[in-house]
């Protein structure tokens, strides 16, 4: 066995600066967690500090890096293309995923890349460390789906290092967790023979050796652990041995696999409904750039594996190092009544240029594997879908967190999906027989039919008008049940939440509420329902369950013949969000919450609350009452409390237009709105037969019709794949203000002679690649300069306030 020498352990240790400021989340923070027993400071540094470290670390040839920071803002432009830079000059970058565990839909930027390694932390008893960040990540969202992210978990709880003075201490967070595989990295480096290094190690192959030896654990599911526990010596084997090859991460997807397959083990396939995206990533160790040679194909172990229609979505270019392959599942009709498994392979050929000395281009066959589990279309009432369209949250804009309450967290990131802080949502109604699907696309691109209820919950987009007539006749006409989660609205508070971002040098006021209650209403118009603009909080009990309402909004108007139920809350929306919330003004009359109303064929449940359901900053949960709101929406059960006579209204409860909120008209929402200035156009999250298209008309002689206007796909063509290209992500510029960095130019212009060394220059000479990427690198690099550099502060925290 080749010894363990100490290979090129170089680590960038960065500099942040002290500083006594208000924190923001979008900050990137270091990833040591409250354990830690170093005393509490706040540390805060800019995008172009790190620039300045990344550019050190390529000039002077670095192998591997660690970065214990991070931070939520995926979209801060400069830094994530400089984080592509750095891979692909192939420096291999290790990151912490983050601190924000055990809340789900918390990685942190940059480990949550595809060419970084994202690390988690375990404790010494192999289970994931609860302050751990758990995925998947939230870029894709809310047409996609997220990739598996942490890749590997590491130790990071209670681990002992060496003080700077003399003696040890002990750490725990991430932060830990990072440097662990950033030595094991090392010490793989060091196995391969320096002079085969070259062509064998980079960020793709380093990968791949990582997490195909990691040791999977019992329990966490793979967004908690990634490929598993890193271990050394199954990695040492894997590179041993390595030729360069392409691979797909996970490589199975195995439904029989509970709980690591969460969340699709817990949720078989049917016919009939939305496609299940599985959204793996590609690592290509042959190349720093490959191309897809082949669309993938789907081989169907036996029979069955016919009635599995996979739709597949992959980049032109796989670069740096990395890509994606999305599978879009669908059962075909002829499968309704199936019931079993569905085993098979998808394949796909990878090639990348001929490296130096070699005649021809590398190819490689990677393979998912597949084993699914189908079951007959359940009944309509047991369907629900969930409204994944109208939501938009934070990076994007400043969307403001749903309870006033959580000083330490205000925005709203967490991607609030079925799967991230809706996942005990999402099991409970796995648990209560419901079956639960997504929806990314506008209202207008699902069957009504198939469902006993629409829910939506925590929403901040507008609406297309095509929605708001289809969903008053899916609900009036065709019977859709429709269950309502609001948040609170109020633009006096909103205005008041404002602050001053350093960073940006510029404003940050909310864009909408915890909710946009203005389109609510919109949409809600059609029922004869309207919520107002109070900040609503208070225990109460209903039917014996002990209730919070934590900054919910209240019911305006409610038409007669429904139950409304009034709570004695208190509203503190003129306080605004930095008072004690509970010290000021109560209501004369107590505030209506909830209302449940039949209408033509259909059901309608409103609540103006939405924490109740959000894993994140649950006070207590409300499971029982949306379980008795869908068994009202989608069966028509009626529960005696609920629908007591005492609560019935025989007149309509009003207020005048004047008084419903109003939509802001200082904020340009179109910048944030999926439906403002957009067209409407049925994504790939919906069934394949509305693709491109406006989905489905309105209910036309008990049929939904197609609406006109665009292509549909050929459903006849079975097995065939769509093939759509997409070229890699281009980003949204980075928010105006700052300046462009002096800093960089003022560390080249000290580091070396500034006539000599030009960051394209740097970059081209870098990389021996083929016209394509030099002419991608140089896109890159153009981009960093148009866009003015947004300065952003990160902040590092330890000690006892890993939050604040
Ligand atoms: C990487 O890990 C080392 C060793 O624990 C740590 O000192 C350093 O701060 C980390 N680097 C960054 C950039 O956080
Ligand atoms: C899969 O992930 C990639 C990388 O984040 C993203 O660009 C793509 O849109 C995702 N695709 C789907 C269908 O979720
Ligand atoms: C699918 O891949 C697995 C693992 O690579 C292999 O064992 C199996 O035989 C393959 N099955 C088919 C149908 O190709
Ligand atoms: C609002 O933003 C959109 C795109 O972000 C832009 O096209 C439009 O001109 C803006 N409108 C105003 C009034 O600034
Ligand atoms: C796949 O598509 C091709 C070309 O569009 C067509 O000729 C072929 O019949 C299709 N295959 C299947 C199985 O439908």
């Amino acid at each position: 066995m080749t010894t363990w020498g100490m290979g090129p352990l170089l680590l960038v240790l960065l500099l942040v600066k002290m500083q006594n400021v208000l924190v923001l989340p979008q900050t990137r923070k270091s990833m040591l967690s409250e354990c830690s027993q170093i005393p509490s400071l706040l540390q805060v540094s800019y995008t172009s500090w790190f620039l300045d470290a990344f550019n050190y670390a390529i000039a002077t040839n670095m192998d591997v890096l660690n970065l214990s920071i991070g931070g939520p803002d995926y979209l801060d432009l400069p830094f994530v293309e400089k984080v592509w830079e750095i891979t692909a000059s192939n420096i291999i970058m290790v990151s912490a995923i983050g601190n924000d565990g055990p809340l789900y839909g918390t990685l942190n930027n940059p480990a949550d890349q595809s060419d970084v390694i994202g690390v988690g932390g375990i404790d010494y008893d192999d289970h994931i460390a609860s302050f751990s960040s758990r995925g998947m990540s939230t870029w894709e969202i809310p047409h996609g789906y997220g990739r598996v992210k942490p890749d590997v978990v590491a130790y990071g709880r209670d681990i002992m290092g060496s003080k700077i003075s003399t003696g040890c201490k002990s750490l725990s967070g991430t932060s830990v967790a990072s440097p662990v595989v950033a030595g094991i990295v090392c010490l793989l480096v060091s196995v391969i023979p320096e002079a085969r290094r070259k062509d064998l190690l980079n960020p793709a192959s380093m990968k791949q050796a990582l997490v195909e030896g990691a040791a999977k654990l019992l329990g966490p599911n793979m967004y908690e652990q990634g490929a598993g526990r890193v271990d050394l010596l199954e990695s040492y084997e894997i590179l041993k041995s390595y030729h360069p090859r392409a691979s797909i991460f996970p490589s199975i997807l195995d439904y029989n696999d509970c709980p690591y397959s969460w969340p699709f083990c817990r949720q078989p396939l049917y016919a009939g409904a939305m496609p299940v995206i599985f959204n793996t990533t590609i690592l290509n160790g042959m190349g720093v750039i490959g191309y897809i040679e082949s669309p993938p194909t789907w081989h169907p172990a036996n029979e069955e594996g016919n009635l599995l229609s996979i739709h597949f979505k992959y980049p032109d270019i796989i670069w740096p190092w990395t890509g994606y392959l999305a599978l879009h599942m669908q059962i075909k009709e002829e499968g309704a009544q199936f019931a079993g498994e569905i085993e098979g392979n998808v394949t796909l050929k990878i090639y990348s240029p001929a490296s130096r000395g070699e005649s021809g281009p590398r190819r490689s066959t990677c393979s998912l594997q597949l084993k699914l589990k189908v079951i007959p279309t359940p009944s309509r009432a047991k369907r629900i879908l969930w409204d994944q369209f109208h939501s938009i949250k934070y990076p994007p804009g400043y969307i403001p967190r749903d309870s006033l309450d959580v000083r330490n967290d205000i925005l709203d990131w967490h991607g609030d999906h079925l799967h991230t802080n809706f996942h005990i949502m999402y099991n409970m109604l796995r648990d209560a027989g419901y079956y639960i699907e997504t929806l990314g696309s506008p209202l207008t691109c699902f069957d009504a039919q198939q469902y006993g209820t629409l829910l939506m919950v925590d929403l901040e987009d507008d609406y297309f008008p095509e929605e708001i007539e289809k969903l008053r006749d899916d609900v009036i006409n065709t019977g859709l049940g429709l269950v309502v989660f609001a948040e609170w609205y109020n633009v006096d508070t909103m205005v008041k939440m404002r602050f001053f971002d350093d960073n940006t040098r510029s404003w940050w006021t909310p864009v909408t509420g915890g909710a946009n209650i203005p389109a609510l209403n919109n949409l809600l118009a059609s029922f004869g329902i309207a919520f107002g603009d109070k900040i609503l909080n208070g225990d109460f009990s209903i039917d014996g369950e002990q209730s919070r309402y934590a900054s919910g909004t209240n019911i305006v108007r409610f038409p007669a013949g429904g139950f409304l139920h009034t709570f004695p809350l208190l509203d503190s929306s003129e306080s605004g969000a930095t008072q004690n919330l509970l010290q000021t003004g109560s209501l004369k009359e107590d505030p209506a919450v909830l209302g449940l109303l039949e209408i033509g064929k259909g059901r309608v449940g409103v609540y103006g609350d939405s924490n109740c359901l959000d894993s994140s900053h649950m006070v207590t949960n409300c499971y029982w009452l949306l379980k008795k709101m869908l068994d009202f929406s989608s069966s028509n059960i009626k529960d005696p409390v609920l629908f007591s006579k005492f609560v019935k209204r025989y007149s309509p409860v009003t207020v005048d237009d004047k008084q419903l909120p109003s939509r802001r008209t200082d904020v340009n929402f179109s910048t944030y709105s999926s439906v403002i200035g957009k067209e409407l156009i049925c994504e790939s999250d919906s069934r394949y037969e509305v693709w491109g298209t406006k989905g489905y008309n309105l209910h036309v002689g008990g049929r939904n019709r197609r609406l006109p206007g665009y292509r549909g796909i050929d459903l006849g063509r079975g097995l065939n794949s769509t093939v759509e290209n997409t070229r890699p992500t281009r980003w949204r510029p980075a928010k105006e203000g700052g300046e462009l960095s002096s800093h960089r130019s003022k560390y080249l212009g000290g580091l070396f002679n500034k006539d000599e060394i030009d960051i394209p220059f740097l970059v081209a000479t870098r990389w021996i690649v083929p016209a394509g990427v030099a002419a991608s690198g140089i896109l890159v690099l153009l981009s960093l300069w148009r866009f003015r550099q947004k300065r952003r502060r990160r902040r590092r925290t330890s000690g006892s306030n890993r939050l604040a």
